[in-house]
């Protein structure tokens, strides 16, 4: 098993990633601390997980609440139903919340503990490849507002991260790949060897080898993990996991939530950036090519839709939580290995990419 720590005080928490780490009810049972427990799932995921994550449980008093799939439940009104049932079932600050789900029962989850009585313990079970490199580490958590994504929500620590790699067994391919541009991400802003490394991989990946899995999950974990202990709240350096997001939340939104999943249009997000940082010469057009081809080796979006003008980006981007006095900040590769959070990008530079 592959165990790292959250580093955050006295708010520090593990990541625990193993194939089948529940058949071990103590890895479990060791982070809880309440004997009540309330799992919310949904209903793709209930019928998969949830029995053998009930078995593990056996013994503790457990509830489930069951919330549509998709992102476009991951709003107030479910946020609202689940705080209604926590209500309904008598649940209080000695009943441990429990994410089994993607990124969207995770983020909705976490910010229902995160306001539940003002705070109930809480932990994440990923199912999804983009939330078990990503969402369910470092925190945060929100729900989406009609007018923007991710706009109503908290910063709220889980109290452990448990991975199970044979999850991913059962993951559509398309959601498979998505995960896989979070991944790619982690490379281009952070280690150049793990990113040579997903180069050398790539079958073994494809093939969910579960050693390599294993691997290039918990190099991630371990990367978020030491950003997110530098720069919990993003007041600097966090926001370079950001790359390909400011970009890609204005296709997501232009498209449609779900029509493009979040991380395909992070995909074409983060090759908008590296054709930025080409313009900058702060890229190799032979860098741009490797990070473009990793990419589609993944099947992976890498251009933005035909149909998207440099207008309509910028009037999503507004909306962006980096925008500050009305300016916009984006993540641009320094180097595969690097990135830096800039406003220095000119109009002219934008237009040329984006139109
Ligand atoms: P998702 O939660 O919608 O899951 C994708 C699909 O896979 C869903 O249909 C889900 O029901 C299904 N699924 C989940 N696990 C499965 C399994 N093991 N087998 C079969 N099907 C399974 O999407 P996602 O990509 O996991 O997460 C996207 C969300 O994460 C977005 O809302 C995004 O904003 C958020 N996000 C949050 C953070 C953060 O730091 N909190 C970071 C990145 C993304
Ligand atoms: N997914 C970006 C972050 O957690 O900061």
């Amino acid at each position: 098993m592959a165990t790292l720590t959250v580093e955050l005080g006295e708010r520090s928490y593990p990541i625990l990633i193993q194939a089948n780490l529940l058949d071990h009810p103590e890895v479990l049972t060791t982070h809880l601390v309440t004997k009540k427990v309330v799992v919310v799932t949904n209903d793709v995921v209930d019928p998969l997980y949830f029995p053998v994550l009930s078995e593990a449980l056996a013994g503790y008093e457990v509830s489930k609440i069951v919330v549509p799939d998709g992102e476009q439940h991951k709003n107030l009104q479910s946020f609202e139903m689940v705080i209604s049932k926590l209500l309904e079932m008598s649940a209080g600050r000695d009943t441990t919340l429990i994410a089994l789900g993607g990124g969207v029962v995770g983020d909705l989850s976490g910010f229902v503990a995160a306001s539940f009585q003002r705070g109930m313990p809480f932990i994440q079970i990923p199912t999804t490849l983009l939330s078990q490199v990503d969402s369910s580490v470092g925190g945060k958590t929100a729900v989406n507002h009609p007018l923007g994504k991710n706009m109503i929500g908290a910063f709220y620590q889980p109290k452990a991260v448990l991975i199970d790699t044979h999850s991913l067994s059962t993951l559509p391919k398309r959601e498979f790949a998505a995960g896989m541009a979070e991944v790619i991400k982690y490379g281009v802003i952070y280690d150049a060897s793990f990113f040579l490394w997903l180069e050398k991989n790539q079958q073994a990946i494809k093939q969910q080898e579960l050693v390599a899995l294993q691997y290039m999950i918990a190099r991630c974990c371990e990367i978020k993990a030491e950003i997110v202990a530098i720069d919990e709240r993003e007041s600097g350096l966090r926001a370079i996991l950001n790359l390909g997001h400011t970009f890609g939340h204005a296709i997501e939104a232009e498209k449609g939530y779900g029509n493009w999943l979040h991380g395909e249009a992070v995909s074409a997000g983060i090759v908008l950036a590296s054709a930025v940082a080409t313009k900058m010469n702060w890229l190799e057009a032979s860098e741009f090519s490797r990070i473009e081809s990793l990419l589609q080796a993944f099947d992976l979006p890498t251009v933005a839709p035909s149909d998207m003008t440099y207008d309509d980006f910028v009037r999503h981007m507004r909306h962006d939580k980096k925008v500050q006095t009305g300016q916009l900040f984006f993540v641009i590769p320094k180097g595969i290995g690097k990135a830096v959070v800039t406003n220095k990008i000119s109009e002219e530079v934008l237009r040329a990419i984006l139109s």
